[in-house]
């Protein structure tokens, strides 16, 4: 079953997060802007990652998705950091590093079970740019669509353990459609509904 923890977090608490992540956006971007293509999102994703009813489904994932350079890495890197300090972190992992990992070791324990890592057991993590890996990867001959079969298994550990996915994609739902389903079913394509909280970041890249 999907763990849920709605917390209702004191005041002062909660006005000693917002200063907490206000400073790690800070120092990871000097001239940060809150604009109208982001500050709802930061808004919801801070409620979200504090284990707060807001915009967002507690009980799912995260889907970002959205042009080149609209600040989605940055957010995953923002909250990522925001979690570490409160100890319930994530690591974020790029795809495209990912699927060149099953290529070099043809393993990918890391990101789904998790049997050898330091906890044994799966954990809440997040896959940057979705879609950018080479598909399929190739293992000395063993092919594998390497996200595709991680989405999988992210989908089966949510459903039994309630372990979280985050996500971000230049993909739109036809992209995501090419590249992950089967040809004739939309397997990922419909727990992607199921599964992920799909926020989309909009706007010019803000790439100087
Ligand atoms: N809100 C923001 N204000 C100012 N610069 C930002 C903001 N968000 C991201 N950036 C900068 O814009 C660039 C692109 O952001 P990035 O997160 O890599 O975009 P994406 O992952 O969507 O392609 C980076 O150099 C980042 O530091
Ligand atoms: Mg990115």
């Amino acid at each position: 079953m999907v763990k849920v923890s709605d917390k209702t977090l004191s005041p002062e608490y909660t006005s000693q997060l917002r200063l907490l992540l206000s400073r790690i956006i800070k120092e990871q971007i000097p001239d940060f802007i809150y604009d109208q293509q982001n500050t709802e999102v930061i808004k919801n994703l801070f409620l979200y990652y504090t284990g707060q009813v807001g915009g967002y489904d507690l009980k799912k994932g995260i889907w970002l998705m959205g042009g080149n350079g609209t600040g989605k890495t940055t957010l995953l890197q923002i909250f990522s950091e925001f979690g570490k300090k409160r100890y319930d972190g994530f690591r974020i992992y790029d795809c495209a590093k990912v699927a060149n990992d099953y290529a070099m070791n043809g393993e990918l324990d890391v990101y789904t079970y998790n049997q050898t890592g330091y906890s044994r057991k799966p954990v809440n993590m997040a896959f940057d740019e979705l879609g950018r890996e080479t598909i399929p990867s190739n293992h000395f001959g063993q092919k594998l669509n390497v996200m595709q079969h991680i989405l999988h298994i992210r989908y089966n550990l949510w459903r039994t353990e309630g372990i979280q996915t985050y996500i971000t994609t230049n993909c739109d739902a036809d992209e995501t459609h090419r590249l992950y389903d089967n040809v004739n079913d939309r397997f990922i394509s419909d727990r992607i509904k199921e599964m992920y909280n799909r926020i989309v970041l909009d706007g010019e890249s803000r790439r100087k």
